[in-house]
């Protein structure tokens, strides 16, 4: 009797997606800022994303970065972003070497650049994270492979913007139009850093609600400001704000960023969304937050559709089967 097994996988097998890598306009480069992108990378990157989410969802694993190998390096904690590399990067078949900050040769003294220029030669890419924000910079200037940022200290965080900004074009269908709060801590939170730069490429109003020691650097609220896209500034999340929010995105108060825990005990749960909040809300609009979660979000708020935090981590989003 003949074997019905699914066949191997081969880059082959998925030309769309193969035809799309070949015209990468990030292919060989450092990713240290989201300024680097603009609309014909973003279009590029997001066409990939759609392509290589429908061939995991159907083969599990596709084999296009098959001999690569991905360098991790962390010196911040991290869930989402360092597992999302890990596994992502076994998806579509390449491996991973992790480099733990307590293994490392930093507990020994070496400097950053040496330990780049170390991991640079068993690795294809590195993807670092790092509570200096020069740290990025630092490494590619020695780097003999790309650097990719997964957070400098309170500065960036684009990979993080990337999925934000994915997660509400898939979910909304546009980002044109749209009204979108950031909530919390808007002075240490790098992911609404990087989201917002990303935003100056659309037509949309920006809310800003932070307890006032953690309002957003006031550089960044100038450029919103200059582009014409400030809506609303307040120390609290009003109702009437919810209500006109087609996007409310909530924040975790950056503990470790303080350097007064008098301050931080006093913030940390000034700004929280729970059903009562959520009752405001248009029935079409989405709750995104980066996670990790404290108090912020109540858990009640999960159950409702239109909380997309923990589905946005899922490479099976809407509309695949
Ligand atoms: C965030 C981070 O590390 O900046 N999480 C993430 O990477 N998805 C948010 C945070 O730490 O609060």
């Amino acid at each position: 009797m003949a074997m019905s097994s699914t066949p191997p996988t081969q880059s082959g097998d998925i030309p769309i997606l193969t035809a799309l890598l070949a015209k990468s306009l990030l292919k060989g480069k450092h990713l240290l800022s989201i300024q680097q992108l603009g609309p014909p990378e973003l279009d590029q990157l997001f066409a990939v994303a759609r392509e290589m989410r429908a061939a995991i969802t159907q083969k599990r694993v596709i084999k296009i970065l098959e001999g690569k190998v991905l360098g991790e390096i962390f010196y911040e904690p991290s869930t989402r972003t360092s597992t999302s590399f890990d596994a992502a990067m076994k998806r579509v078949g390449g491996q991973t070497v992790i480099l733990n900050e307590s293994y490392s040769s930093t507990k020994k003294g070496e400097s950053l650049e040496d330990t780049i220029r170390t991991v640079g030669q068993y690795v294809d890419a590195i993807v670092l994270r790092h509570p200096n924000e020069n740290a990025v910079d630092d490494a590619a200037a020695v780097s003999p492979v790309p650097i990719i940022n997964a957070g400098n200290a309170a500065k960036e965080h684009p990979t993080q913007a990337l999925l934000d900004l994915f997660t509400i074009t898939e979910e909304l269908g546009t980002v044109e139009g749209l009204t979108i709060t950031f909530v919390g801590d808007l002075k240490y939170g790098r992911t609404v850093h990087s989201l917002c730069e990303l935003l100056k490429h659309y037509r949309v109003t920006v809310n800003l609600c932070s307890p006032p020691s953690l309002d957003m650097p006031s550089e960044l609220t100038q450029q919103i400001r200059d582009r014409g896209q400030l809506g609303v500034m307040s120390a609290e999340l009003p109702a009437q704000v919810v209500s006109e929010s087609d996007v409310i995105y909530c924040t975790r108060v950056q503990k470790e960023r303080f350097t007064d825990m008098e301050l931080y005990e006093k913030v940390k749960d000034s700004l929280t969304v729970n059903p009562s909040v959520m009752k405001h809300a248009k029935s079409k609009m989405i709750l995104m937050h980066p996670l990790p979660r404290n108090r912020e979000i109540t858990p009640e708020v999960d159950q409702d559709p239109r909380a997309v935090y923990f589905k946005q981590v899922s490479p099976q989003v809407k509309n695949v089967v």
